[in-house]
């Protein structure tokens, strides 16, 4: 992005500065710190020679006796060492105090969302109930994201959802799998409140692909069992057919071996949201979610894809976000979002007679308006 916009002076700017701000702060400290030592070196050998001075003119006085002498000189040379340790922990502790109190900052962090007293482990089916929902991610900023969304989803059924940027779809989603608390109504997931379930229990059965899903580094095996730890091979690689990424796994050299980079930086876009779906898939949820997961994949993929779910989880519930009417049009129903509040929730005949929404986004991409490489 940096090279793209050619912003490497800007960057290199903002390094520097932030560098050399600890580089004077740091200055700071270690000078201090450096007059510790001078400091601590006088105090010893002013002891040593006063000592010296008292104690031999004791010793000519018939005071002290020679032995005597060797004795102090040995208390006070552990005295002082062990001052002068007292000093450097000192200086630790302040060090140390100021690490304490970000690490206390994160460790004292209460998350928002919490568990139920009594949580239900158990997601019943894959029924999706929004009451009257409403949701804004800043509370009480006035802007809602989402407003009195009302829909009941049964279980088995594949809803496609449609709708422009920043329409609410993504946040919609989100709050199924509770991501979020939503602000009033509620969200119910198997006839249960999503806020009466142990979250991790619920998560796991409402498996979703986020819009800005991924991988982490790793073999493609070892980020495909993020889904679930006991996959065996066998079925990683059914997972990996019902979303089309076998086709690319097989030609790779190492095929399931082969090692992802950090963030997936070294499959392209529309493997990686394969590999993403097939994920999501191996924890044979009761809900899929695929927030625009196949933006990236070609139509004719795409239709696989999404026949293969017909296929192999038909009891589980899909819900598909996508831009392409294509994607959606088989859905059972589609849910057309604006501006946070659904306009129709229809068959797709029904939508191009009724709405007019949708019967826009279809003329414009049927008739011409859709890839450029078909004839108009
Ligand atoms: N984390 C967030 N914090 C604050 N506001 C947010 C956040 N995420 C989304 N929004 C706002 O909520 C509204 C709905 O966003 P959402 O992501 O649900 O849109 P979307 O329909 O998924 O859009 P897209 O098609 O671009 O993915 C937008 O106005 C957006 O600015
Ligand atoms: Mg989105």
């Amino acid at each position: 992005m940096v090279k793209a916009f050619v912003r490497e002076d800007y960057e290199n700017n903002k390094f520097a500065k932030a560098s050399s701000n600890l580089y004077r702060m740091f200055v700071k400290a270690e000078g201090l710190l450096a007059f510790n030592n001078p400091a601590m070196m006088v105090a010893i050998y002013f002891c040593i020679i006063s000592v010296s001075w008292f104690g031999a003119q004791f010793i000519v006085g018939g005071i002290l006796t020679t032995g005597n002498l060797t004795s102090l000189f040995s208390y006070i040379m552990s005295l002082l060492m062990s001052l002068m340790m007292l000093s450097m922990v000192v200086v630790m502790i302040t060090m140390s105090l100021a690490s304490v109190r970000r690490i206390d900052e994160v460790l004292s962090e209460t998350p928002d969302l919490k568990n139920p007293e009594n949580p239900v482990e158990a997601v019943e089916d894959g029924s999706i109930d929004f009451n009257h929902v409403d949701f804004s991610y800043q509370q009480g900023s006035g802007k809602s994201a989402l407003s009195g969304i009302d829909l009941h989803i049964k279980s088995g059924e594949t809803i496609g959802v449609i709708g422009g940027t920043g329409s609410g779809k993504s946040t919609l989603v989100n709050l199924i799998c509770r991501l979020y608390d939503v602000d009033s109504g509620s969200v119910q997931v198997g006839g249960r409140d999503v806020r009466e379930y142990d979250m991790e229990a619920l998560r796991n059965q409402v498996s979703v692909v986020l819009q800005k899903n991924t991988l982490f580094s790793g073999t493609i095996l070892e980020n495909l069992r993020w889904g679930n730890p006991e996959a065996t091979d066998e079925e990683c690689a059914q997972a990996c057919r019902a979303a089309c990424a076998d086709e690319f796994i097989d030609r790779l050299p190492d095929g399931y071996h082969t090692r992802i980079e950090r963030g997936g930086a070294n499959v392209s876009g529309g493997q990686k949201q394969r590999l993403c779906i097939a994920r999501a898939l191996l924890k044979k949820p009761k809900v899929l979610i695929l927030d625009d997961s196949t933006s990236a994949v070609d139509t004719a993929t795409d239709a696989r894809i999404r026949a293969a779910f017909a296929r192999e989880i038909p009891g589980t519930t899909k819900i598909i976000i996508a831009q392409r009417i294509s994607s959606v049009e088989d859905a059972d129903r589609i849910l057309v979002l604006d501006d946070g509040r659904v306009d129709a929730f229809d068959t797709h005949e029904n939508l191009l007679k009724s709405n007019a929404i949708y019967r826009e986004i279809y003329e414009s991409q049927v008739k011409g308006g859709g890839d450029f490489d078909q004839p108009a």
